[in-house]
């Protein structure tokens, strides 16, 4: 059994991925991946060693050691990239997250499968400079923490503001709606400078209509 988030991650792999999980620490989504036949290639690689050690133990364990290939190596440093149709890279932080896709020959690299713990608005801006799209933004709730799993593939993409600050509208987020929206208007009555007031009242807003996009195409 794989968490929510991992089984939402691997949801957006298919047959003919190649995929390297950056950041892999026990293994976990190339063992879900190669033991259900769900993509054609699942390695990983870890900056740490230790990780390393259970992620080994781990695909023992599954009998997978001959199909699993794990590396140690910060990002993809170490790693014929080539060999690679899909990197996911999930779990870090948004610089982490920079520092592997900025050192990273992404050429062959068809889809990434991103999950930032924050600064979603910077990773949007910088998916768009890489010249890839994002086809969707994902939300889920596990063990009560929030996450937005970025679904993206090659190709040119015109992001609005809008986009960039709130994110891609998908009406299977409404739950993270409401709670952008009720985190915003805490955060506005403790703000007194009027500029950002205003930046978080636009934001209320937009969410409130993504809400009501949903509703009217609920009603379709
Ligand atoms: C919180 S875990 C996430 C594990 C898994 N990707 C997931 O989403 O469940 C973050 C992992 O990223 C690894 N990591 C951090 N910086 C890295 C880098 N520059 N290159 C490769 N792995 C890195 C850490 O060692 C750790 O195992």
């Amino acid at each position: 059994m794989i968490s929510k988030r991992l089984n939402l991650i691997a949801s957006f792999l298919s047959k003919n991925d190649k995929v390297l999980d950056v950041g892999t620490d026990h293994a976990l989504l190339p063992i879900y991946l190669i033991k259900n036949n769900l993509v054609s290639r699942a390695d990983g690689s870890d900056i740490s060693d230790k990780v390393l050690l259970h992620a080994r133990s781990n695909v023992e364990k599954y009998n997978l050691s001959e199909k699993i290939n794990l590396y140690l190596s910060d990002g993809t440093k170490n790693i014929n990239i080539k060999e690679y149709n899909t990197l996911v890279i999930c779990g870090m932080g948004f610089h982490t997250i920079k520092h592997i896709l900025d050192e990273t020959n992404l050429d062959n690299i068809e889809k990434l499968i991103i999950q930032t713990n924050n600064h979603y608005s910077d990773l949007r801006s910088l998916i768009n400079k890489l010249n890839y799209q994002i086809a969707s933004e994902n939300y889920i709730c596990d063990a009560n923490k929030d996450y937005l799993i970025f679904n993206i593939v090659k190709g040119y993409q015109d992001l609005t503001d809008t986009d960039i600050i709130c994110g891609l509208y998908n009406k299977n987020n409404v739950e993270y709606y409401n709670k952008q929206i009720v985190k915003l208007e805490k955060l506005l009555s403790k703000v007194n400078i009027k500029e950002k007031k205003e930046l978080i009242i636009n934001k209320i807003n937009i969410y409130k209509e993504y809400l009501i996009k949903e509703k009217t195409e609920e009603k379709k």
